[in-house]
């Protein structure tokens, strides 16, 4: 505790002298969330690292989130307090295997979800997050979609959406490790919980869900619902904000390995180093960011 708070004063006197804001996704450890200036979903995250006045953007969450931050933003310094967290979904699908599906459906859209790399989303007509994917499909003058990386998430998007959907295969290996029979069990030792779920959950497990939705939608569920127990099906940092909003109500994870350990990998003393040091960087070729930059900007305009 004494090291942390340390560690608290050290990291609000750096923050000033660089000018810096930080971000933290719901996902990241406590510690971390405690002192974000802003704590979000990685819609609301990518809305205010584009709309920042700050020098320098302290990203915490996985490498795909830092770099949507450097191209939205591409004059800030954007540092992440550890480079080593990617996400293993991001890295499931490859330009080569979307140049293919592009040509064999030329009238075809191609709807990128944020959790992709920068050279994905350059491919890209339009980016989603899983707050916002039916709203931009609907968005699109077109019959045809590609749908990349996440196929849980894109089932749950077809069941939405009349357009024909050509999926991906990629999925969250942190959500898709949840089954029908963890789910089954919690709710029969927690007979009066509701079961809210990340669309990241496998197809037949979102179909339990009393509640369906992204991280924000999830925590908005929760603090409006007269329930006073909830299980839930997403990754075990949003019990932060969850528990913040709602003292008085139980929050039970589905199953304990609803960790994504490369959330995991960033700690307070990282994301202080980072802002000592002005390392790690992300750094994103200006030829891949233009490209980019056009599908997320896209994707902040609809409504
Ligand atoms: P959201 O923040 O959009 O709910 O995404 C979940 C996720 O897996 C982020 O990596
Ligand atoms: Fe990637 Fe899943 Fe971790 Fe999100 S929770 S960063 S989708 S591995």
């Amino acid at each position: 505790a004494e090291q942390n708070r340390e560690l608290r004063e050290k990291l609000l006197r750096l923050k000033k002298e660089r000018n810096a804001i930080i971000l933290a996704h719901y996902y990241q450890r406590d510690e971390i969330q405690e002192v974000a200036d802003f704590r979000g979903d990685s819609f609301l995250l990518a809305q205010k690292a584009a709309a920042t006045d700050a020098e320098v953007i302290v990203f915490c969450g996985v490498h795909f989130m830092g770099e949507s931050a450097k191209i939205l933003a591409p004059n800030k310094t954007v540092l992440i307090p550890d480079e080593r967290a990617g996400c293993p979904m991001a890295d499931m699908v490859n330009v080569d295997g979307l140049r293919k599906l592009k040509a064999q459906h030329p009238n075809a859209k191609v709807v990128t979800y944020i959790n992709s790399s920068a050279e994905i989303k350059a491919e890209t007509d339009i980016c989603c997050t899983s707050s916002n994917a039916v709203k931009v499909i609907q968005s699109l003058d077109a019959e045809e979609i590609i749908w990349v990386p996440d196929k849980n998430l894109g089932h749950y998007v077809q069941q939405h959406t009349d357009k024909k959907m050509i999926i991906w295969e990629g999925y969250c290996n942190t959500h898709d490790m949840l089954t029908v029979k963890h789910v089954m069990e919690m709710k029969a030792k927690y007979p009066d919980a509701e079961f809210v779920v990340h669309p990241e959950c496998r197809p037949e497990v979102v179909a339990m869900g009393d509640f369906v939705g992204s991280t924000t939608a999830i925590l908005d569920y929760c603090k409006n619902s007269p329930a006073k127990r909830f299980i839930v099906g997403t990754e075990d940092g949003t019990g932060y904000q969850l528990r913040l909003d709602s003292p008085d109500k139980e929050f039970i994870f589905a199953t304990k390995f609803l960790v994504c350990p490369n959330m995991k990998v960033n700690n307070l003393k990282k994301l202080v180093k980072c802002l000592e040091t002005m390392q790690p960087q992300i750094y994103v070729p200006t030829e891949v960011a233009d490209k980019a930059r056009t599908s997320l900007e896209r994707m902040l305009q609809v409504q």
